[in-house]
């Protein structure tokens, strides 16, 4: 999986989309067993791969740092961030299911951090969880070592102090390909946030400790697309590239802001919802729009329609208009110029079934609300707030058996909403408002709306103990977080 093999790969994905044969796979020998060798995994564009140290095939080995780094986001000065490996966002660490990832993790911040693998079902112990890991101290370093037991498109991110730090920019895409992943004409991804600058010179602006910002979370003035600023006259634009008629491509969205959620629709193509958090779907569906929020994936099929001259992703964000009325206006996010032709094979998607809905399970409830206290804004979860950090016990909300189904009624009794996410897990969206919805597949995190309830299932297949938490980062850190066990305490090393 390092370079070469990489770029031998984009020349077989060619002749391949030019209906040539594929070369035959040789095989390797380990040991006594005989490997079909690995097809090289496709290329993803849109963010540079971290560097695989190791020439195994199933071992991805990468050196990651953290540290200052100035962007040159907008003309002018440059903002200064926090970066992993001095890209912004971080590096796209690439692995095929099975695979075991080391990560070689360096702080050169002045201030402690861990990392946290979003949606992976690893061993708690490796999580970047702040309530099990020492945060790493600054000019200090963790190995981080596990197998990618899932195919999916995850994150990684900052779990400390994580209101400044994920706004500073310390996060960066995780791609772990199925093992016999579908072929496309080409892969792409792309990671959303949002940014709060100052106008004057550039830099992130200050961090209210109440009001709205801790209220409904922290939203920016700039979107970004892939580090871009796509807004205003003086940004970059959103990503460019071109895309031959008759391609398939395969397309992943992250979102990383601190608190925004929107919509996501692509125009000029034909494009269908084929994964969501935990990996590919049963059965794709025609995308019309989705929403998203902060933490949550979307993968889409894209097909450039015949009489298009373009396919665009755009964001649909609740905005102010000129009479101050919120409405909700088209940013776009990435802009593929259609050129040329291909011919591309139907790519051929691996059988995925889920774990069944229609079962007895026991019927849980988690209330998520707020309130001021003593002058401070307060989150918490079913009447108790959480915090990491010194002087603070975390609070265990509950402890599950391993592969019972649960039912999990979440209610937000206040207006903001809350993207609810369970560490190390995977559940599904059964019921909104007591009623049944369409919003198939696994996921990691659920949005609930303000005054609403979502009724969620899951298996709780992975032992440990687990964050359970609003992704909106300024409620977390508010108290809207505690931990869930897995299993017994002594087993918490995953599966
Ligand atoms: Cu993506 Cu506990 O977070
Ligand atoms: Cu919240």
């Amino acid at each position: 999986m390092n370079r070469y093999t990489m770029g031998a790969f984009a020349l077989v994905g060619f002749l391949m989309g030019c209906g040539s044969e594929a070369p035959p796979a040789p095989s390797t020998t380990v040991g006594e067993v005989v490997h079909p060798e690995l097809p090289p995994l496709p290329e993803v564009s849109g963010l540079t791969p971290m560097p695989d140290l190791n020439p195994d095939p199933h071992i991805v080995e990468v050196d990651l740092v953290a540290r200052p780094h100035a962007v040159q986001l907008l003309p002018g000065q440059a903002t200064q961030l926090f970066n992993y490996n001095d890209q912004f966002p971080g590096p796209l660490l690439h692995a095929r299911v099975g695979d075991r990832v080391i990560i070689h993790f360096r702080n050169d911040l002045a201030e402690e951090t861990v990392i946290h693998w979003h949606g992976l079902r690893i061993s708690d112990q490796m999580d970047g969880s702040p309530v099990i890991q020492t945060p790493v101290q600054p000019g200090a370093s963790f190995t981080y070592d596990f197998v990618v037991p899932d195919a999916g498109t995850f994150w990684y991110h900052t779990h400390y102090h994580q209101i400044q730090q994920l706004e500073y920019g310390l996060y960066g895409a995780l791609v772990v390909h199925e093992r016999d992943f579908p072929v496309f004409s080409a892969e792409r991804i792309f990671v959303g946030d949002d940014i709060r600058l100052r106008t004057t010179n550039n830099q992130i602006s200050a961090f209210q400790t109440s009001g709205p910002d801790i209220g409904a979370g922290r939203v920016g003035n700039r979107l970004l697309s892939n580090g871009r600023v796509i807004n205003g006259e003086d940004g970059d634009g959103p990503v460019t590239f071109t895309i031959p008629r008759g391609a398939i491509e395969r397309w992943r969205f992250v979102l990383a802001t601190n608190a925004l959620s929107y919509g996501l629709r692509i125009r000029g193509a034909d494009a269908r919802v084929i994964s969501t958090d935990g990996g590919l779907l049963p059965e794709a569906f025609a995308l019309e729009r989705v929403e998203i929020a902060p933490g949550q994936r979307y993968d889409f099929e894209v097909r450039p329609q015949a009489d298009a001259t373009e396919v665009v992703l755009e964001a649909l964000v609740l905005v102010l208009d000129e009479n101050d009325n919120v409405v909700e206006a088209p940013f776009v996010l990435a802009r593929g110029t259609i050129e040329g032709e291909t011919v591309t094979p139907e790519p051929v998607y691996p059988k995925v079934s889920l774990p069944a809905t229609s079962v007895e399970a026991a019927g849980h409830e988690w209330k998520l609300s707020g309130g001021v206290v003593d002058g401070q804004v307060q989150f918490t979860i079913n009447g108790v707030p959480s915090y990491v950090g010194e002087g603070h016990e975390h609070v265990l909300l509950e402890t599950f058996e391993p592969n019972v189904p649960v039912k999990i009624t979440l209610s937000s009794n206040v207006s903001p909403r809350h993207p609810f996410h369970i560490h190390g897990q995977f559940f599904q969206i059964l019921e909104r408002g007591g009623k049944p919805v369409f919003e198939p597949g696994l996921r990691d995190t659920v949005e609930v709306r303000g005054n609403e309830t979502a009724t969620i299932l899951s298996y709780f297949e992975n032992h440990g103990r687990w964050m359970v938490h609003c992704h909106i980062s300024e409620h977390s850190e508010n108290g809207m977080m505690a931990d869930v066990q897995v299993g017994t305490q002594a087993a918490g090393h995953g599966h």
